[in-house]
């Protein structure tokens, strides 16, 4: 078994990362097809909504609820599926909503949770909270047992990194010093009384209030009050969580295009996961040029085909700018090694390195999967 193949068969779950738009779920949509092909049963949690990936798996749209791949797509492309494969994407509110569910202390905490404004905005946009939400998806659904495989495609994300430490950022983040302020001045009446508090945190809270008014602080103040009702139950989720990112069963593969920011990015991201006792299982640089060959017929040949394939064109000029995209194609090529190398030079030889081509047009079904899954586990 080479390249990929062998990490496909005995994790139970894979995990990819790396920088924006490099292709990380283009790469686990194609292991997850790989592995299904395979004969695992095998489910792929995405959190982009993108109507091409959908496509590509053959689906209408990408649905919160898991929707099969059916062996007939499969066989519409030559392709045989041994296994099952199932799509589903990510609802970070909705999986947010399970956690307040499950760890509210009593029904009323729970509806005042659930109808805060606050909770809301920071349910669906505050950063950090989806990747938060991937890696909590990931252990609920994992500890459901149902599959042999979950290949899960991380966020955009500006900083790869956030999810590492979602967990622990965001317990840290409701048991900082400004929420316990807020807090002790809400207690009890449920509107604020500044005497309860500190000097320093009074002024604050009421030069605050000046300038959003109190309703806005006491929507605050009711939302981190539930937040830390769950706090306990956060707290050993996310320590859970973060146990989980680290066991054997779970890999990750680094996702890169050969650009010099994206490697970059890459490797900063090995260190950070090494540091983690995350492991790195496998980097894959994706997108990469290959280095076309010069043509071997003499210019009088080439102006002669040209001629004879397209009349109408000015043959010289054709011909003059082939050259220079074949020039540029092969200078891209170079500068793709360049970088593939000195990726592969610092991650040293124990984890899998494997490169994919660019391919000629984008992946947009079965049959483009199946091919990038070809690259990544020969
Ligand atoms: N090897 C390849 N050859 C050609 N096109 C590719 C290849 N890999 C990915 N693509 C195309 O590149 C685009 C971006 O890929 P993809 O959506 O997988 O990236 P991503 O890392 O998930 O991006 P984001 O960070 O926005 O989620 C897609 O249109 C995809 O079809
Ligand atoms: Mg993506």
């Amino acid at each position: 078994m080479g390249g990929l193949a062998e990490l496909l068969a005995t994790r139970r779950v894979v995990v990819t990362v790396g920088s924006g738009g490099v292709g990380k779920t283009t790469t686990a949509a194609a292991l997850a097809t790989y592995a299904a092909m395979e004969g695992r049963r095998v489910l792929c949690l995405t959190i982009d909504p993108a109507r091409r990936l959908a496509n590509s798996l053959g689906l209408e749209e990408m649905t919160l609820d898991e929707q099969a791949i059916t062996a007939e797509r499969f066989a519409q492309h030559g392709l045989e599926l041994k296994g099952e494969l199932y799509a589903m994407m990510l609802d970070t509110k909705r999986t947010f909503d399970d956690l307040v569910r499950r760890y509210a202390s009593s029904p009323e905490v729970r509806d005042r949770i659930l109808g805060n404004k606050i909770y809301r905005y920071v349910a669906t946009s505050l950063a950090g909270t989806q990747e938060y939400m991937a890696m909590e998806k990931l252990h609920a659904v994992r500890a459901e047992g149902d599959w042999d495989l979950i290949v899960l495609d991380t966020p955009p994300t500006s900083n790869a990194l956030d999810f590492l430490d979602a967990p622990e950022r965001m317990v840290d983040a409701i048991d900082s010093p400004a929420m316990r302020w807020f807090i002790q001045a809400f207690e009890g009446a449920g509107k604020f009384s500044f005497g309860l508090v500190g000097k320093g945190a009074a002024f604050l809270l009421r030069g605050l209030s000046r300038f959003t008014g109190t309703a806005f602080l006491e929507q605050i103040a009711e939302f981190i009050g539930g937040i830390n009702d769950l706090f306990g139950g956060f707290r050993e989720r996310a320590a859970a969580v973060s146990g989980a990112l680290r066991s054997p069963d779970v890999a990750f593969v680094v996702v890169t295009s050969p650009a010099p920011m994206a490697v970059r990015e890459a490797i900063f991201f090995s260190d950070r996961l090494k540091e983690a006792g995350m492991h790195r299982d496998a980097f894959v640089v994706n997108r990469v040029h290959q280095l076309l060959a010069e043509p071997s017929a003499p210019r009088e040949a080439l102006l002669a085909a040209f001629e004879q394939a397209c009349p109408e064109l000015d043959a010289p000029s054709v011909l003059e700018r082939t050259r220079r995209a074949l020039e540029d194609e092969r200078l891209r090529a170079v500068a793709d090694r360049i970088e593939s190398d000195r990726l592969r030079a610092h991650v040293g030889h124990d984890v899998l390195f494997v490169e994919v081509p660019a391919l000629e047009e984008d992946v947009h079904d079965l049959g483009g999967l199946a091919e990038i899954a070809r690259y990544l586990t020969t």
